[in-house]
């Protein structure tokens, strides 16, 4: 069985976006993943620790969503302005129902791109925000010239606008962001976009809210009413190894789980295939992106912490939800703009784990590090029959060509037999992140069980390569054209 690499079709471009990261006021994602304020002994700049930044720069994070999730319909922009000693608190009511202080608000959340260097997605709130409340703050944000917003950021510190580049109108609006019906929800989402102003040259991308998993009548629904106005559209959908009552363990579970969040993990596929072809109707030239601003799995939360802070172990089998989703969003690339995963530090499938002044990096994590490459690159198509349990991605950027394999079989080794339509130069390089057992994660004991190692267990030979992958593994080679 040999798979054939169409590199000389053009493809659509994989926009970076889809590597995008979110960050809510939940549990420790913010406070004490990403902020522990000037007086910590953690290293940070002002406030943020450097050693999540570091981490995070390595994968090319290009934009974060904040505040939230269902955060977002209750945050007061205000309230997170100016000296901490005059913000105000409030009660985080869907997470673990802890006092909020606010220290970490708007100009710490753009001071935290500028470490990273991405972009914003801003969510605003539309559950019990109003519209003004929403109009000034993206006047506070963008508006350069003189004027009563831009006045208070500059009392606040910021001279300078900053860019916004997404701007989320409601979130969830279907269950915590209003419990709204999709036509209700679709006419205030006209209204409220219209006080989204673009305040500079640079547009801002405007998402609406959009369906909850298989909710088509929802995507119908706004779409219909309301397509003209909106840039974006968002889905949500996380993987789960069995129901939403009962989300099973992260680590210690039997083979069954691993193959069902892994069914689930790809039921975005169909997801999104059903959700564009509804998108088509309204909008068939694919101008309005399909913006995947909540995916991944969902699992137990570690024993012994808050179940409102969604805090889980990270391991071999969410690399596999990792990449293959990841394929899944580039075979869908013209019309998947955006997809943030959830989340980047310390809640549901993260990036990074910490525990006081100690940051482990999770499985997770090694995959975005592999699949950095494809940001950006354009698709590459690629047919004939795989094997069981076996995915793959090709893309290609600046003459060099990105081979992303897994194989989330428990057991097998596999060989993969790919076919180039012209021979290539030979130069490769290439990483894998493997592990012997279903549920090998890192942990503060032990920070590099998983991690990303050399991988050269392929042979290329001008059109043809052959490619041995150890199961539970995802690997990435490079060749230059
Ligand atoms: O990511 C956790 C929560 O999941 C988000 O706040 C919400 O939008 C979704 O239900």
């Amino acid at each position: 069985m040999t798979i054939n690499v169409s590199t000389n079709k053009k493809g659509p471009m994989i926009s970076k976006y889809i590597y995008g990261q979110f960050a809510e006021h939940l549990g420790r994602c913010i406070y004490e993943g990403v902020w522990v304020g000037e007086d910590s002994a953690i290293p940070n700049d002002k406030g943020i620790r450097l050693d999540v930044v570091e981490a995070l720069k390595q994968i090319n994070v290009p934009v974060v969503r904040w505040p939230g999730g269902c955060f977002a319909d209750e945050y007061h922009w205000k309230d997170g302005i100016g000296p901490n000693e005059n913000r105000k608190t409030m009660v985080n009511t869907h997470w673990g129902g802890i006092v909020e202080n606010n220290h970490f608000g708007t100009h710490e959340f753009f001071h935290l791109l500028e470490l990273l260097d991405a972009d914003a997605y801003v969510n605003g709130n539309v559950g019990s925000g109003t519209v003004q409340e929403m109009q000034e703050w993206v006047e506070y944000m963008t508006f350069e010239g003189e004027s009563p917003m831009a006045k208070l950021r500059k009392e606040n510190g910021s001279v300078k606008a900053w860019d916004l580049k997404f701007f989320g109108v409601g979130n969830e609006s279907w269950g915590c962001g209003g419990n709204m019906r999709p036509d209700y929800y679709a006419d205030l989402y006209r209204r409220y976009q219209t006080y989204v102003r673009d305040y500079t040259k640079e547009h801002v991308y405007k998402i609406a809210c959009g369906p909850n998993i298989d909710d088509y009548n929802w995507m119908e629904q706004v779409m219909k009413i309301a397509a003209p106005f909106m840039d974006g559209i968002s889905l949500h959908h996380y993987a789960l190894a069995d129901v939403w009552e009962d989300k099973r363990p992260a680590t210690g579970f039997p083979e069954k789980e691993w193959y069902s969040l892994i069914d689930s993990a790809k039921k975005m596929d169909e997801l999104i295939t059903k959700h564009s072809t509804i998108m088509d109707k309204y909008d068939p030239e694919k101008r309005v992106g399909l913006i995947v601003d909540e995916w991944g799995s969902w699992l137990d939360v570690e024993k012994g912490t808050n179940p409102g802070f969604l805090y889980q172990q990270n391991t071999i089998r969410d690399a596999m939800v990792a990449s293959l989703t990841l394929n899944i969003f580039h075979r869908h690339a013209d019309r998947v703009q955006m997809a943030n995963i959830a989340q980047m530090v310390n809640v549901l499938q993260a990036m990074l784990l910490t525990e006081g002044e100690k940051m482990i990096k999770t499985p997770t994590y090694h995959v975005f590090d592999l699949y950095k490459h494809h940001q950006d690159a354009t698709f590459v198509d690629t047919y004939g029959e795989t094997q069981e349990n076996i995915d793959l991605t090709v893309s290609k950027k600046n003459g060099q060509i990105a081979i992303s394999l897994c194989n989330y079989d428990t057991k097998e080794t596999k060989t993969i037999d790919l076919s180039f339509e012209k021979e290539l130069s030979g130069e490769t390089e290439g990483w894998i992140v493997v592990a012997d057992e279903m549920d090998a994660h890192n942990s503060f004991e032990e920070t590099d069980k998983v991690n990303v190692v050399a991988f050269s267990d392929y042979e290329l030979n001008g059109k043809k390569m052959a490619v041995t992958l150890p199961p539970m593994s995802v690997s990435t080679i490079l060749i230059k054209e």
